[in-house]
């Protein structure tokens, strides 16, 4: 959702800087790009419609290779179409202030009038445009101080944002605030840089200051001055931030989302990493202690996408192992229905960004009717996990595909291990159940190696061959791995544009049926678990009416009554959507590969939604 950067070097140029955390934020937004510099005194801005490639080519004859100050956008478009004049950096009127934004403000339209009122040339669409304006605005009453004039101007706006502003003259000032988007600083006696995300500042600095919300920031090398938006000055301590720069390069393979398919045994390992003991799980903080988890009487999940399929297979797990009524909810849906919730209640996010701002709403919403909340998320220092009394912290790595797969993966490992502490701080979960599915967890990453060795890859690659000028797909699975069959379709839909259904096994024959035919391929996924042999039905049932099955899982008569078939290392049903899902994620790459699809950029598609 549009990614901002920035960077004040004291001496070196700063272009390289901002075009590398340009690039390690692509993920973010991919329409325009743009670049906003003090050369001589003077601002310059370079911003083009397109890929950073695009940009690359308008930087290089080299003019501004001199700049040491500067900021960089990396557009989602929101307000005003994809064109070179909506992209940023947004100059003010006199070409004082250049401004990049991260958000929505929502009440843009009001301040568009004013600035026409006021006789002030628009020369785009955007929403930024008018806040650059009104900085400018306030820049003329404030004796050319921008973090004052940006105080000022942001005590007009409604909305969300993070923005970076820059001023010229013969002291550039840079200047950051936020309300909403996620917005981190560092600096040093080097320099001092700004990013949407903690990944563009690793190669510069690992001591991060994650800004909050309201705060305001001026930045310069070896100067952090921070207040709130009516001036008062705050302290805000960096947090040491332990991911390797190289975890946003590719690593060999062709896309991120290979890449991180294939770092899925790592994953597992690194999730139970010091938190399994033989026969139960040792989580940081009171909430997870035996005292606290024995007065939850009932746990919401809220979360969007593919977040939200691991909250339906954690709803299994808590409700399964320890005894815990559940409920699931579309982030979007439960902070605007009014829901009835108890002090019991435990509210859980789950986020792989920790910045999606539906789930972070939903969160508030539970915090405020007294509940009480943790987060599974996988961004260390995202506004969730710093808002969230606990959280259990995925160790996942950053994902930079804007389809999640490895995030997911730890979600659902993560839910294991909740639901296993639950069970055991309630007594639901007997000691022997817990160990021998501790011990299992334990042998996954060796499970996942076997499911991600070439030649499985190799069968999947080829059927994806077969399967992908089919006119739709329709993805099965019942009970635990009914959101597997979510997911499956989710991650087809979003890479390769082909239409993609997930649905309870059990529902098919009230509706979906009517599709099958020979151009509707049918996944389902069968465990070997209690609802085996009415899966094995709902294959046959497809066959019967010309549709062509593939069946992944462990349950050997289903795969043998298949057309085809992927077959996954016998696992308890409980754990068997962590294997399950990852011959979908494997299908999906080869099918988007296959139709010549933009894998890590989807269209219309960003990494994180910060916006409503
Ligand atoms: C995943 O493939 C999607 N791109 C999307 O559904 C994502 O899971 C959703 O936006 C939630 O993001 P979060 O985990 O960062 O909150």
């Amino acid at each position: 959702m549009c990614g901002i950067v920035g960077a004040y070097l004291s001496g070196e140029p700063c272009l390289a800087a901002l075009v590398e955390g340009l690039r390690t934020l692509e993920y973010r937004g991919y329409d325009s790009v743009g670049v906003g510099v003090v050369l001589d005194g003077r601002l310059v801005v370079r911003r083009k419609a397109g890929r950073i490639e695009e940009l690359e080519r308008e930087l290089s004859d080299g003019a501004l290779a001199a700049a040491t100050i500067g900021i960089g956008h990396s557009r989602w478009a929101t307000h005003g179409a994809v064109t070179d004049a909506n992209a940023h950096p947004h100059l003010d009127w006199k070409g004082r202030v250049a401004l990049v934004h991260n958000g929505i403000l929502e009440n843009y339209l009001e301040l568009r009038a004013e600035l026409e009122r006021r006789g002030i040339p628009l020369r785009s669409q955007t929403d930024t445009e008018c806040l650059a304006h009104w900085i400018g605005i306030e820049l003329e009453g404030t004796d050319g101080d921008l973090a004052e004039a940006v105080r000022r101007a942001l005590r007009r706006v409604h909305g969300y944002y993070a923005i970076a502003a820059l001023a010229g003259g013969a002291r550039p000032q840079l200047v950051v605030s936020r309300e909403g988007p996620p917005l981190c600083v560092g600096h040093s006696a080097a320099g001092a840089w700004l990013a949407s995300d903690p990944l563009a500042l690793v190669p510069h600095t690992r001591e991060v200051v994650f800004l909050e919300d309201g705060d305001v920031a001026e930045l310069a090398p070896g100067k952090l001055v921070v207040t709130r938006r009516d001036g008062t000055p705050l302290a805000r301590r960096p947090v040491h931030v332990d991911w390797k720069a190289e975890a946003a390069d590719r690593g060999g393979f062709e896309h991120f989302m290979l890449k991180e398919i294939h770092e899925q045994p790592d994953v597992v390992a690194r999730a139970l990493f010091g938190r399994v003991e033989a026969d139960d799980v040792r989580f940081e903080g009171e909430l997870f202690g035996d005292a606290a988890l024995r007065g939850v009487e009932r746990v919401v999940i809220s979360a969007c996408g593919t977040a939200l399929h691991a909250g339906l297979v954690a709803r299994y797990l808590i409700e399964g192992l320890a005894r815990v009524p559940v409920d699931v909810d579309f982030a979007s849906e439960f902070r605007y229905r009014q829901p009835v919730l108890s002090p019991g209640t435990l509210a859980l996010g789950i986020s792989q960004s920790g910045e999606t701002a539906d789930t972070l709403a939903a969160l508030r919403l539970a915090r405020s009717l007294g509940c009480r909340q943790a987060a599974l998320c996988n961004a260390v220092g995202s506004t969730m996990v710093r808002e969230s009394e606990a959280a259990i912290l995925l160790q996942a790595g950053p994902e930079i595909g804007v389809a999640s797969t490895k995030a997911f993966l730890a979600m659902l490992v993560a839910s294991v291990l909740f639901a296993v502490r639950l069970g055991r701080a309630r007594g639901t979960l007997a000691l022997a159940e817990a160990r021998t599915l501790l011990g299992e967890l334990g042998r996954m990453r060796m499970n996942l190696e076997r499911l991600l060795a070439r030649e499985v890859v190799e069968g999947i690659r080829a059927l994806a061959e077969r399967h992908k000028d089919q006119r739709g797909f329709l993805f099965l699975g019942r009970g635990i791995n009914y959101p597997i069959a979510l997911e499956g379709a989710l991650k087809l839909k979003e890479i390769s544009y082909l239409h993609a259904e997930g649905y309870p096994a059990g529902e098919m024959k009230h509706g979906p049926i009517a599709m099958i035919d020979r151009q509707m391929t049918t996944f389902v996924i069968a465990a070997r678990d209690s609802v085996a042999s009415k899966v094995r039905s709902n294959i046959e049932q497809i066959r019967a009416r010309g549709g062509p099955v593939v069946c992944v899982g462990d349950d050997e008569e289903s795969l043998a009554v298949a057309d085809e078939r992927i077959v996954v290392p016998g696992l308890s049903p409980w754990l068997s959507p962590i294997a399950n899902v990852v011959p979908l994620q494997l299908f999906a790459y080869h099918v988007a590969l296959a139709r010549g699809c933009d894998i890590d950029k989807p269209r219309n598609l960003a990494k994180s939604v910060t916006v409503e």
